[in-house]
């Protein structure tokens, strides 16, 4: 399968999982804006308690560089997946999307080409109204159902894959299909893997 370039945007519990899950076959780039994570991660050290996250970092040959520099990070990157904090808001009553908001900003600005998978918890409708706000036909999303501490685990033996596309768009649906794969190559379970792509009802 082709070598992409990948960019991950928050190196928590799902950014980090996915980050070496893919870099054991891709370059990728894990981006967060805490120094001392990023210090741990290029240590080979997990900044999170995840026994196969701290196992993989220290024993397996993975093409991964955590750096602060989002711009460089982004710039060359085919697939930015987006892993940020969405923290329910109580006083507004809503998930605080700002975090993602930022690194679509930020995207947007260097590298536009680029496929944004959001893998960040976002209310019901926010990838078509994020579509539509900024003008990107590039974002795509895929929920994550791994639990904390079995990060990578879960994402090496994923129960289920699911990617959001508009099956009108040829490229998009091809890059929902391409992100599956590339999920599914990290996994040690590779069959059985029910894999879903939900069609966004979009005005295009
Ligand atoms: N933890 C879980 O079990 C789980 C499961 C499914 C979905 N989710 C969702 O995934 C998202 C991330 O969850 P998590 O548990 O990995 O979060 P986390 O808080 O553990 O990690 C988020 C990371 O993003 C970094 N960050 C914040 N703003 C950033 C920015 N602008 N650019 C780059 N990095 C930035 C933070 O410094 C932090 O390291 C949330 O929306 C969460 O609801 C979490």
């Amino acid at each position: 399968m082709k070598k992409y370039k990948i960019a991950v945007a928050g190196t928590g519990y799902v950014g980090l999982s996915i980050a070496v899950l893919l870099s054991q076959h891709n370059e990728v780039y894990a981006v967060d804006i805490v120094p001392d994570r990023v210090n741990l991660i290029n240590n080979k050290k997990s900044p999170i308690q995840d026994k196969e996250i701290e196992d993989y970092l220290l024993t397996k040959p993975l093409n991964l560089k955590a750096t602060l520099d989002a711009a460089f990070a982004y710039s060359n990157a085919d697939f930015v997946i987006i892993a940020t904090p969405t923290n329910y808001d109580p006083q507004k009553n809503f998930f605080d999307t700002s975090a993602v908001e930022a690194v679509i900003k930020l995207v947007m600005t260097y590298n536009p080409n680029a496929v944004m998978v959001i893998k960040s918890t976002i209310p019901v409708g926010f990838t078509k109204t994020i579509r539509e706000k900024t003008g990107s036909k590039n974002i795509i999303f895929s929920p994550e159902f791994l639990r904390e501490s079995n990060a990578l685990y879960d994402n090496l033996y994923p129960s289920r894959i699911i990617v959001g596309t508009d099956l009108k768009t040829k490229r998009l649906t091809e890059a929902a299909e391409d992100f599956a794969r590339l999920l599914k190559e990290g996994a040690i379970k590779r069959t059985l893997i029910p894999c879903l792509w939900i069609l966004l009802k979009l005005k295009l």
